[in-house]
């Protein structure tokens, strides 16, 4: 029996909708269970783009995209989005607290069977380098890289399948950088087989730490190290 990639992308494309202009692709990629995968590229390249359309944020214009070898259908893109999550360059954060904020995914239908954990959610806090008292935090007061901690903790107590993540440490400092690195090396090694990452990065150190596979986004088109190397 063959393993189906956990996502794969054929001849994904992105239109700009005003202008037509093409954003992304067509593009081929696919991304197997235990694969971590890092993405650099300038900025503009089309990174962004990329995770939105993997996300089901965004819509493609064209190709298709497989969820373990299958189209995902429009009445599953709710549970795809919960398997497959998106963590932003800017996260939203709702008014309120931190823990507020962690609370808040489960008041949603698409969790209407899980409950928030208080002690998980103290564990990742801790495991991020916080003190206990970053859940009774306001969000408003939050720096933008507490911002970062903050949302990653929000979608890695919901165990996704598969992590997107556009440039989590911008903002942060390299201490909270490494820490936000092991939480999400920790949620990795809890299930390897069944796990896989996209991390992109404008840092080449951190892409070597957080990535085998690295490639590369250039003007919509992603280039394989793999394959570039002679
Ligand atoms: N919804 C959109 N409509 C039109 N242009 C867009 C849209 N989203 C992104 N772009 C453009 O696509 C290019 C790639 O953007 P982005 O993926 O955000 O880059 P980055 O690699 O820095 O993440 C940029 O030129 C950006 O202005
Ligand atoms: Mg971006």
């Amino acid at each position: 029996m063959t393993v189906s990639p956990l996502i794969e992308a054929r001849a994904v494309l992105r239109r700009a909708a005003r202008t037509a202009a093409t954003l992304l692709g067509p593009l081929d990629f696919s991304l197997g269970a235990g694969e971590r995968v890092a993405v650099i590229g300038r900025s503009g390249s089309g990174k962004s783009v990329f995770m939105r359309v993997l996300a089901m944020l965004d819509p493609s214009d064209g190709g298709e995209l497989l969820w373990h070898g299958r189209r995902v259908e429009r009445h599953a893109i709710t549970r795809y989005r919960r398997s497959v999550a998106y963590v932003q360059q800017r996260p939203a954060l709702i008014d309120g607290t931190v823990e507020d904020n962690l609370r808040y995914p489960y008041s949603l239908r698409a969790y209407r069977d899980a409950r928030f954990d208080r002690e998980h959610a103290a564990r990742l806090v801790a495991a991020a380098g916080k003190d206990a008292d970053f859940l009774s935090k306001r969000a408003s007061d939050l720096s933008g890289g507490e911002g970062q901690v903050a949302a990653l903790i929000r979608v890695l107590q919901l165990a996704p399948e598969v992590l997107l993540l556009d440039e989590p440490t911008a903002s942060l400092d390299p201490q909270s950088a490494r820490a936000i690195e092991s939480l999400v090396q920790a949620w990795f090694d809890a299930d390897r087989a069944a796990r896989a990452s996209i991390w992109v990065s404008h840092d080449p150190a951190q892409a070597e730490r957080v990535g085998e596979r690295r490639l590369t986004m250039h003007a919509g088109t992603l280039t394989d190290h793999r394959e570039t190397r002679t």
